[in-house]
């Protein structure tokens, strides 16, 4: 079949050739540009088209993708609440996604986030490299014993609370589908009421829908403790980014740790070094020393990178052969 890649970057080349090599014999066609009603036209010819998080995969873009004959989008992603479902299943486009490719990945990234923030090794490195060697302002605190609450333990929860269980934390749990798993870890799922009045330290894994979309406002900041440090490499707009700095302002949010942001389609897995930043609101939050943001490169390890070739490779694949993808998106997905 032939696919066309949006949003390739170099990496997706080297792993998606070396998957499609093995096991697709795909013609696949790479394009930087990102998948946008102004760009779906480049897919003409091709069977499927594959996208990445910040491709837009609205009803504009799904209709002209219909019109090209095009049945099947593969996303190289977990979340998909950047695609229309209902939109797809109308115009009778299948979606694919790669349900779990490593939740390590972006369990020990969430961890490594926490642990920055704590013994702010943010500052350590910038002040070291100056030749400044005083401890002011460096001082963390013990992991073991702190409370942490995870909203959302699914995939990529659990091993979050697997790491922060054995490094001793107390964990809280806030999820309408509760797993046994969670609660062999010694965990307990709480309210949110609950678990923001009492945790040290709140990290989001849940998916970004309807009902999840700023679930962390104002009101939500003013029902957590004092000085928490609030996690978020699920997905941006799960946090009300304005609440936010409010909340650091305040001193209520004690730190932030970001690999999302809500307008992250117009800054990240680009070199704008030489460009002026444009978004007011990123660039305040980038002016606080307790707060620390990577560009959503939580899933950016090798073995992710290979277990999310092989499946859209399958995926791309199984849809050829029998006219269902191997993990398909369901429209009852969305909540
Ligand atoms: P998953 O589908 O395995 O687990 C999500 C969990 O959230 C489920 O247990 C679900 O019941 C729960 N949930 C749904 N609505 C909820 C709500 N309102 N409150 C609390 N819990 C709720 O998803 P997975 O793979 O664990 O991914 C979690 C998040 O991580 C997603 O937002 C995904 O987009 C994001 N992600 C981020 C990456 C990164 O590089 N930063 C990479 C991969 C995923």
């Amino acid at each position: 079949m032939k696919v066309t890649v949006f949003s390739a970057k170099d990496f997706d080349r080297r792993f998606l050739d070396a998957a499609n090599a093995s096991a697709g014999g795909h013609q696949i066609d790479y394009l930087d540009v990102r998948l946008s009603p102004a760009t779906a036209l480049l897919a003409k010819g091709s069977g499927a088209v594959c996208a990445f998080v910040n491709d837009q995969l609205d009803r504009a873009t799904l209709s002209i993708l219909a019109e090209l004959g095009i049945k099947l989008v593969a996303l190289r992603s977990a979340g998909f609440n950047h695609c229309d479902l209902v939109a797809a299943s109308e115009l009778g486009i299948t979606v694919a996604r790669v349900p779990a490719y490593s939740p390590y990945a972006v369990a020990e990234h969430t961890v490594a986030l926490m642990l920055s923030l704590n013994r702010h090794i943010h500052r350590a490195y910038a002040r070291v490299r100056d030749g400044n060697f005083a401890l002011d302002g460096l001082m963390g605190f013990d992991m073991r014993g702190r409370t942490v609450g995870l909203i959302g333990i699914g995939t990529i929860g659990i091993e979050v609370a697997r790491i922060l269980a054995g490094m001793g934390c107390r964990l809280l749990g806030n999820d309408p589908q509760p797993s046994p798993a969670f609660t062999a870890l010694g965990g307990a799922y709480v309210e949110l009421s609950r678990l923001y009045a009492d945790s040290d330290i709140i990290s989001l894994h849940c998916p970004l829908t309807p009902g999840t979309r700023h679930l962390v406002d104002d009101a939500a900041i003013a029902a957590m403790k004092k000085g928490v440090m609030l996690i978020n490499t699920s997905r941006g707009a799960v946090v009300d980014t304005k609440a936010v700095i409010a909340g650091l302002k305040s001193g209520t949010i004690g730190y932030l740790g970001l690999d999302v942001y809500e307008e992250e389609g117009d800054l990240f897995f680009e070199n704008l070094s030489d460009q002026m930043l444009h978004d007011d609101v990123f660039a305040r939050l980038l002016t606080f020393p307790n707060v620390l943001v990577t560009g959503h490169q939580a899933f950016f390890t090798i073995e992710a990178l290979t277990a999310i070739a092989d499946t859209t490779i399958l995926n791309i694949s199984r849809f050829e052969a029998t006219g269902s993808a191997a993990h398909e998106v369901s429209v009852e997905r969305i909540a």
